[in-house]
């Protein structure tokens, strides 16, 4: 098992947007699967990257008056920056318009030519561009898109194009998931993919007459004008970034050991019909093993609702972060962990989730500052007091006992992408060490001068302490390695590896812990949304503060908690009265915001133009800190319209964006559902 290798891939991103919550969730499962079997030895290959030849990403270039190729390396590069502020540690980043990709689609199109597995035939059906998918009559939605995710107008187009066999694979398809159990996961997904099959395939068009695209190897006939259809071209990625077909050795044994893939994760929007029925069919017919797994995750909705550009409701990682730090007072490093938590804690792995910013922080405080914070503050306090700053020597205990129960099942659910089972396990060993240290009560311990029980007890704890660290390590590596370092030990939790959880053995007697230091601090109650409903109220733990057991000036658990460090609540400035028709005298209205940039010069500024139905504004932000301007395209705002117009740093500005925070703008407000621009608010 060490050493072996590993293939995991997310989808490849079209880059008509920027990285957004959807396509961060999927590269943060991937990741966390990444480090967890880089832990556990494995040789990873880690793959994300962005699909650039689809007809929705030169649309997007063109709106915004750039070259496809150029908008391309823009956008590629934003994803890059999403995945390494997100802590994303991708091994390869494939783009669909490098040589190394165009060669092999190229390579794999004429394979089935050959084959005869694509000819030649002329099309005419429904096509949704949105999708770049064709849907035959029956399966259209009232007339539109039947992706429920979509549901634009679809549009009748007629050419001559190449088709791809499809139909002649479906009973493979059924015999190969028949016989592979765990190739289709979650289980709950693979019947949708086997009823999608046996209502019949049809074979797809893989072919479009279009500027932007790979083109079609002109050693077919006809292929004059035509460019691969982006699903097809797309797919070949998780080929063309192991070296499928290269001439180089080294390439070629990089994909004898990488392929087929462990697993491919996917949304559930492009499940059934591209990666568990297209794809493998694909693979089927060019002679090449099809992936050991694909599983299918689910959607976030957010607070309810569907995300969308035009509901101003998209959410953007980083901003989340940004958000989430500064209510926190911490790092943004340490706010994405925290997301990063959050996203697989909150929701079955493979189900959709509602994401809930009260619930996130709820989960800061309750999980992160209460349970894990308090546990290592508690520990290195004690540690400090009554230990000298030293790692105590001592037999191990019942903490070891739990560890080595509970280690396989957690790897198990690892294993299975069972990510919110993980941490749940996880959490009762937090529980569990809490608790431990409330029934040995080394404070008392060390009053009754028997040194050797404390050192026990604070050796056992220290132990689990590192333990949890390192089994949170894949969810959250950048606090994990502030707990680690916390703890006195050198170098990265992730090179002790994942055997090294229930080695008590690991922590050196006698080496010195540093001093305790909030890594979650807890969110300030009134920057806070409401917690929410009582029924989702986490059962009040024995580490919840209002659980414990008064303490005496001298006993730890006064010790400072993380809770300590928030600064106190700020007076709220008082604003005089005024009355309605004052407040009617301000014009209030939505816009769109249709372009942002930075000012140069000026850390907080965007120069915004706004469509407000009847004209279009220049308005002056003050939010580059908080939002990045790419975010802000397409989104609905409410603006005062009618504010004297200013000039702020040289720039004329007429009119105000609204903006929730009560230091920085921490959030836009937008209407909760779309309404034409220039409306009036009121
Ligand atoms: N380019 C194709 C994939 C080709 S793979 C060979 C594509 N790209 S995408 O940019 O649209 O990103 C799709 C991914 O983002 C999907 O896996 C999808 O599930 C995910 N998400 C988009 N919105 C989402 C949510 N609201 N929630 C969770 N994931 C979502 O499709």
């Amino acid at each position: 098992m060490p050493n072996e290798p590993f293939y995991i891939t997310t989808p490849i991103y079209y880059v008509n947007d920027v990285p957004h919550l959807g396509t961060a969730y999927c590269t943060i499962a991937a990741d966390v699967q990444a480090r967890y079997q880089r832990m556990r030895g494995r040789r990873v290959l880690f793959l994300t990257g962005t699909d650039e030849n689809a007809g929705k990403v030169s649309g997007a270039a063109a709106d915004q008056g750039k070259g496809c190729q150029e908008w391309c390396d823009e956008l590629a590069q934003r994803f890059m920056d999403v995945w390494r502020d997100c802590h994303v540690s991708y091994d390869d980043f494939i783009r669909t318009t490098q040589e190394r990709h165009t060669r092999v689609v190229a390579k794999f199109v004429e394979r089935l030519y050959a084959s005869g597995d694509i000819y030649l035939g002329s099309y005419s059906g429904w096509y949704c561009p949105f999708d770049e998918t064709f849907f035959p009559e029956s399966e259209l939605n009232e007339g539109k898109c039947p992706n429920a995710e979509c549901r634009r107008e679809v549009q009748w187009v007629e050419e001559p194009a190449y088709f791809f066999r499809l139909s002649a694979y479906a009973d493979r398809l059924l015999e190969y998931i028949e016989q592979h159990p765990e190739f289709l996961q979650p289980e709950s997904r693979k019947n949708e993919v086997v009823s999608f099959i046996k209502s019949g395939l049809q074979d797809t068009c893989i072919t479009r007459r279009l500027e932007w695209g790979i083109p079609l190897p002109a050693s077919i006939p006809q292929s004059e004008g035509l460019v691969v259809y982006v699903w097809f071209d797309a797919l070949i990625n998780y080929l063309s970034a192991v070296g499928f077909e290269s001439e180089r050795a080294e390439e070629r044994t990089k994909f004898d050991s990488f392929w087929p893939a462990d697993v491919h994760l996917v949304g559930k929007d492009i499940y059934v019909r591209f990666h568990c029925t297209l794809w493998p069919a694909m693979l089927m017919a060019a002679g090449v093993s099809v992936p050991k797994r694909i599983f299918g995750h689910g959607f976030w909705n957010i607070e309810s609702e569907k995300m969308s550009k035009s509901r101003g409701n998209m959410i953007h990682p980083v901003v989340l972060a940004d958000e989430l730090a500064a209510a926190a007072g911490c790092s943004r490093d340490t706010a994405v962990d925290a997301i990063r938590y959050h996203l697989l804690r909150e929701v079955t792995f493979g189900l959709d989730g509602d994401f809930q910013r009260a619930a996130l922080e709820h989960r800061f405080n309750s999980d992160l500052a209460n349970d894990l914070g308090n546990l290592l503050n508690r520990t290195l306090t004690m540690v400090n007091r009554y230990c000298g700053g030293k790692a105590p020597a001592g037999e191990p205990g019942k903490l070891l006992a739990l560890t080595q129960e509970k280690l396989p099942v957690l790897s198990q659910s690892l294993d299975r992408l069972d990510y919110s089972r993980a941490l749940t396990d996880l959490w009762e060993l937090v529980s569990a060490a809490n608790r431990y240290i409330e029934e040995q009560k080394p404070w008392e311990l060390k009053k009754a001068g028997d040194q050797q029980a404390v050192d026990a007890t604070m050796r056992e704890t220290l132990c689990a302490v590192r333990a949890i660290t390192l089994a949170l390590t894949p969810f959250m590596p950048t606090a994990t390695q502030l707990l680690w370092t916390q703890l006195g030990l050198a170098g990265t939790p992730a090179e002790a590896g994942w055997d090294s959880i229930t080695d008590w053995a690991a922590l050196p007697v006698g080496k010195p812990v540093g001093k305790p230091e909030p890594v979650f601090p807890r969110l300030d109650s009134k920057r806070r949304t409401p917690a929410p409903p009582p029924e989702s109220e986490p059962r009040v733990s024995a580490s919840d503060p209002e659980s414990e057991p008064r303490a005496s000036a001298s006993d730890p658990e006064s010790e400072p908690r993380a809770s300590a460090s928030v600064p106190p609540p700020k007076e709220r400035p008082t604003v005089p009265e005024i009355t309605y028709d004052e407040f009617k005298q301000v014009e209030l209205r939505t816009g769109v915001v249709k372009t942002a940039e930075k000012i140069e010069g000026a850390d907080k500024l965007l120069r915004l133009i706004v469509d407000l139905g009847t004209e279009e504004r220049q308005i002056v932000a003050g939010i580059a800190q908080q939002f990045a301007p790419q975010t802000l395209i397409g989104r609905q705002l409410v603006v005062v319209a009618n504010l004297a117009p200013a000039k702020i740093r040289g720039v004329e500005s007429r009119g105000m964006i609204l903006a929730a925070g009560d230091e920085v703008p921490l959030a836009l407000i937008s209407p909760s559902a779309d309404v034409p621009p220039g409306s009036t608010v009121r």
